[in-house]
């Protein structure tokens, strides 16, 4: 984990020094532009480099766009991830909290062989990790049922879908902002689609309370559980609104009980 902030700070280092760079050739050679178009004119030799340059340029590309390339020498994006199998393929579990993802991802598992990713379980598990730098900083956003940086949570769930090995993975409570569905489908993979538990703020608070008795979670309590709710509907939510409106949305309504949610759940799988 530490890597990524690394890789993250040496990217923007390099990023800026690149820019400098730019910046500083286009002011003391303002005709290197010209000098080249006038080479252009009846120049037999530089039409054989551009030539050798477009083949070079399709080979790359062509080893790029499938996986024949070695991880180090492929260019990668902001948070300096390793790039996943060509036809991974991932399905966002959202929904507020308690609307009993977690239920039906297991279900999901059982029946279609997916692997199940809880954002949460990973910043918990992380949390709990000994010699972890992050434990104490998530420890604080989980109990103020606030978003943890992004940048933590993305690298984690890259990390297990590598461990893992498989191909096909629901993960669960995630993405909980815009940014970071922006920025997992950039570098990491896009979704298939998002499968939304629908679920009314009473029935939600309901049940963390009664899980609360016996969770153990710094968050299953009154007051955390109000700022849930508060994140939910301002900063998760408007996740839902936005795949919804690219027809990307299989809501499932989750005030039946749980064989009856199940039905619903699993006729979104039928067709994969
Ligand atoms: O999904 P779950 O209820 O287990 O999440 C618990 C907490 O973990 C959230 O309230 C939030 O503080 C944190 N979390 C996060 N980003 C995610 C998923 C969970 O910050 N994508
Ligand atoms: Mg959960």
């Amino acid at each position: 984990m530490a890597a990524v902030f690394t890789r993250l700070r040496a990217s923007a280092l390099a990023h800026k020094s690149l820019f400098a760079g730019q910046a500083r050739l286009a002011s003391t050679r303002p005709s290197a532009a010209g000098s080249a178009a006038t080479n252009l004119n009846g120049s037999g030799p530089v039409y054989s480099v551009m030539a050798g340059a477009g083949l070079g340029l399709g080979a790359f590309y062509y080893a790029y766009f499938n996986g024949f390339l070695p991880e180090h020498s492929v260019a990668k994006g902001r948070l300096g991830l390793s790039p996943l199998a060509k036809d991974v393929s991932v399905v966002f579990v959202l929904g507020g909290p308690g609307a009993g993802k977690g239920t039906q991802c297991a279900r999901i598992v059982e029946e279609f062989g997916f692997v199940h990713l809880s954002a949460g379980d990973l910043l918990r598990a992380e949390r709990q990790r000994a010699g972890s730098p992050y434990g104490e900083l998530i420890n604080n956003y989980i109990k103020e049922g606030q978003i943890v940086p992004m940048e933590i949570t993305i690298a984690l769930l890259h990390q297990a879908m590598k461990e893992s090995g498989s191909k096909r993975f629901l993960i669960d409570g995630f993405p909980r902002a815009l940014d970071q569905a922006q920025c997992f489908e950039d570098e990491v993979c896009k979704s298939q689609f998002t499968l939304y538990f629908d679920c009314p703020d009473e029935e939600m608070l309901r049940r963390l309370l009664k899980r609360g008795e016996s969770s153990g979670r710094v968050d299953d309590n009154i007051e955390s559980i109000k700022k849930r709710f508060v994140t939910f509907h301002e900063t998760s939510y408007p996740v839902v609104e936005y795949y919804s409106k690219m027809n990307k949305v299989k809501t499932v309504s989750c005030l039946n009980p749980v064989d009856k949610v199940y039905e619903q759940t699993r006729s979104h799988f039928l067709h994969l």
